[in-house]
């Protein structure tokens, strides 16, 4: 396994990541001994950074990953977030404190090694939509701090999604150190250039942002939610339906959208869409971990498999232009 520095946490942070959200639903709905297997396999693999959010399960997948961690007891390095509703808004520092303390007693851990907001970012909060504005902002990371000097936290960060812009202007600001991005074979917008028309959300390149403001990077939606492995059935513990992330209007559509990849397979650069998605995840350097969400075992030793394999080929990136050119003809989802 490649390790990869998570900016300036000074992190050394497995290049593959081990997702626990609900949309793999492994360390959300699934049999606790098939949990303690995967993570324990995760780790000996080298995997290093797993990743949770109190709203995952409404507390289940913190609860879970505590119970494994706590038997497993491997030197990882754990993220969970904060996600703030309309009413917390208003009461910013109370609602911070007091979802770490839970995010604490759950997990059960003295520290969080890293706390995020998991609400999205605009210029204006937007209360009813989950949005905090950028004004919002300062008091949540100055609570992180607070949290940080108390012992409670080491590191905190932001979720990449939201406005453009108001994205740009909240990592160029620099208050946080690490960022969630969404970055994937269907919208790589947040670390690559794409031509006009392209028909989904342009993140302008923000993971080159982050990096360039020593800030860790972390990819999520790495596989489009489980869309880029090519076809629309789900795992039994998988989110049954679940919505894409800037790119296509449902997940039927980004299955679709993922047979634009196949010249990858047939042309022998990769052996599946899975590998061709994980190993073009990595091949961006300024990603300090991809996460992928996983429903069982088996997933979890292939998605390792593949990232063992490196880098896409240059030739095969610079072949993936050549399709994101003609992706104006997709048509926009979200
Ligand atoms: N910051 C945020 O707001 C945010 C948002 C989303 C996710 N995340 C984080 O990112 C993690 C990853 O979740 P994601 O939503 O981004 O999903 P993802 O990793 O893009 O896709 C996960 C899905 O990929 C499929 N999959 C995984 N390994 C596979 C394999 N080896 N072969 C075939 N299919 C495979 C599974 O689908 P099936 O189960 O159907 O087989 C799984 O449900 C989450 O757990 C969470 O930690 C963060």
């Amino acid at each position: 396994m490649q390790y990869r520095t998570l900016g300036k946490t000074g992190l050394k942070v497995s290049a593959l990541g081990f997702g626990c959200g609900a949309v793999g639903g492994l360390l959300v709905k699934g049999e606790y001994q098939k949990m303690v297997r995967a993570v324990a396999r995760a780790v000996d693999l080298g995997v290093n950074y797993f990743d949770t959010a109190r709203i995952y399960g409404d507390g289940q997948s913190e609860t879970n990953l505590g119970l494994v961690l706590e038997e497993l007891a491997p030197d990882v390095v754990v993220g969970t977030k904060v996600r703030l509703t309309g009413e917390d808004m208003q009461h910013i520092e109370r609602a911070v404190v007091d979802s770490v303390e839970g995010s604490l007693t759950r997990l059960r851990r003295e520290r969080l090694d890293l706390i995020q907001l998991h609400n999205g970012v605009g210029f204006r909060s937007q209360p009813d939509r989950g949005v905090v504005g950028i004004d919002d902002l300062e008091p949540v990371m100055h609570t992180f701090q607070s949290l940080a000097e108390q012992g409670k936290v080491r590191f905190w960060g932001i979720n990449g999604l939201g406005d453009t812009e108001a994205l740009h202007q909240a990592v160029s600001i620099g208050g946080a150190q690490t960022v969630q991005t969404c970055y994937n074979l269907i919208n790589p917008t947040a670390g690559t250039r794409v031509p006009e028309g392209f028909p989904f959300q342009n993140y302008g390149q923000l993971i080159d942002l982050a990096a360039d403001n020593q800030m860790g990077v972390i990819a999520i939606r790495v596989l489009a939610a489980g869309a880029l492995s090519g076809t629309p059935h789900r795992h039994p513990v998988a989110m049954p339906s679940v919505s894409p992330i800037a790119s296509g209007g449902d997940y039927a559509e980004d299955v679709e959208r993922s047979k634009a990849f196949a010249f990858l397979i047939d042309e022998g650069y990769t052996s599946n869409l899975v590998e061709a998605a994980i190993r073009f995840a990595i091949s961006k350097a300024e990603i300090s971990t991809a996460l992928v969400g996983v429903s069982s075992l088996e997933q979890l030793e292939q998605a390792v498999e593949c990232a063992q394999k490196g880098p896409l080929s240059s030739e095969a990136l610079s072949r993936l232009h050549d399709i994101w050119a003609l992706a104006r003809d997709w048509g926009a989802g979200n």
